[in-house]
């Protein structure tokens, strides 16, 4: 039995659509995409001013896409990651240069990039694999576990915190920071009449506090890490600014962390409901790893959307003219579904060959800068539990954050 309400009754800003099932939110995509492909909404209420003009959401991959690579006329400096205008300094102190545009957003990532190199990125690499096989041998003695918080949750956690040389002593207050600024709306989380702007800026200070102290640190005590890497880093004779720093933590840790847990989570959970797919993926691991992973990014679309905004009067996308200040919310998640570019778009299948799946955002200046390390972190975390605990599966459904942003799985019973 379907519980999907007619398309305009549908409020992407209400919180109800964000209860659906999976299964239920693709149908109304594609409907919205077979109807009314840019549909508007009222936006939700802003605690930090007056209501916005509402916004559009892309439905169409054609559409993700173009907006992506035309960053003149979709930009993403009024906000990147929300229908809401947070205003230039809560956008840069918890987006970084996610809500920059060109030139500061060059500058920027050029900075971040000459630290962030493929030195850097082999030693997260060798974290990696010694993570993966020290919690999926863990697992083996549990029997029983929820696998999000004792497998797909530290992973991640383990390799940027490594890599930025934080002590192990301060990861369950990273990852209790992280999942406050990510999950505020949902009910877990936050309950109501809780200040949620407030725990969420309280996050940020507190892990800006923590950045900015190891930072200083590292500029005196250099070490190999990340952190030192960016403190050092110069471009054009310039140096990240210790805000700059604390700000590009707060984005890596949502950015590259929950991300990646959440590919993960969803990942066993597809290979459950789908144990042909798992077995071919077993017998075959490596063969079969690039395409399995692309396909798990697809259809878990960890990131649901990303925001632009039109510059210019008249600016053209998907066959009309837009306005200036016009709110357009790209969804990866629809464009990850979208029948025109996928063939048989809901079914699982880690053989897929034609896979321009945009969960990592489309081509284009913002496209995710973390893209290969997940790619090969969701590799080492499914190698090591076909290797160690080949028999594990999920035994009930996961439990599913309630975000319009991040397609969160917050626990997944699972055994081997
Ligand atoms: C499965 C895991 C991941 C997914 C689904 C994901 C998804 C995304 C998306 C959708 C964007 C925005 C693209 C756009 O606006 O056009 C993005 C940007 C970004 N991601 Fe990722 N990401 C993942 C993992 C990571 C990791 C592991 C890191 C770093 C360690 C990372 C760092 C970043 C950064 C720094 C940006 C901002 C780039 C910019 O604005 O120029 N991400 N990611």
């Amino acid at each position: 039995m379907t519980t999907i309400p007619p398309l305009d009754e549908i409020d992407l800003s209400g919180m109800e659509f964000w209860e659906l099932s999976q299964a239920d939110r693709a149908e109304v995509f594609k409907q919205f995409r077979a109807q009314d492909p840019f549909p508007f909404f009222e936006e939700p209420e802003n605690p930090l001013g007056p209501n916005g003009p509402g916004y559009y959401v892309l439905t169409r991959h054609a559409d993700v896409v173009h907006a992506s690579k035309t960053p003149e006329l979709f930009c993403s400096g009024q906000g990147a990651t929300g229908p809401l205008d947070q205003g230039e300094q809560v956008n840069e102190f918890f987006g970084s240069m996610i809500n920059m545009d060109d030139p500061k957003h060059k500058r920027l990532r050029g900075l971040v990039s000459a630290g962030f190199t493929p030195r850097q990125l082999e030693r997260a690499m060798d974290a990696v694999e010694q993570a993966g096989i020290e919690l999926a041998s863990q697992l083996r003695e549990k029997g029983e576990f929820d696998f999000v918080q004792d497998y797909a949750a530290p992973l991640p956690l383990k390799i940027i915190c490594d890599m930025m040389g934080i002590p192990e002593s301060q990861y369950a207050f990273v990852l209790e920071q992280s999942n406050i600024i990510l999950g505020a709306s949902d009910p877990d989380f936050a309950q109501e009449g809780d200040d949620l702007l407030g725990m969420v800026m309280g996050a940020g200070i507190g892990l800006a506090q923590l950045m900015g102290e190891l930072g200083a640190h590292r500029l005196e005590n250099p070490t190999d890490d990340l952190t030192t890497a960016l403190m050092t880093a110069e471009l054009d004779g310039e140096r990240l600014t210790e805000q700059e720093l604390a700000s590009f933590f707060i984005l890596l840790l949502v950015a590259g962390n929950e991300t990646t847990r959440n590919a993960i989570s969803w990942g066993l959970h597809f290979l459950t409901e789908n144990p042909d797919q798992r077995e071919r993926w077993r017998n075959d691991f490596d063969g079969l790893a690039p395409t399995a992973v692309e396909e798990i990014v697809r259809l878990a679309s960890p990131v649901i959307s990303m925001r632009r905004t039109v510059t210019t009067d008249g600016a053209e996308l998907g066959g009309r003219s837009w306005n200036a200040g016009d709110k357009l919310i790209l969804s990866y998640w629809a464009a990850n579904r979208d029948e025109a570019v996928f063939a048989d778009p809901l079914r699982f299948d880690i053989t897929r060959q034609d896979n321009p799946q945009v969960g990592f955002g489309a081509p284009g200046p913002h496209f995710c800068m973390g893209a290969h390390l997940a790619r090969r972190e969701i590799t080492v975390a499914f190698r090591e539990l076909f290797a160690q605990v080949p028999t594990i599966h999920a035994t009930g459904d996961p439990a599913v954050l309630r975000s319009s942003f991040i397609n969160g799985v917050k626990r997944l019973p699972a055994a081997v």
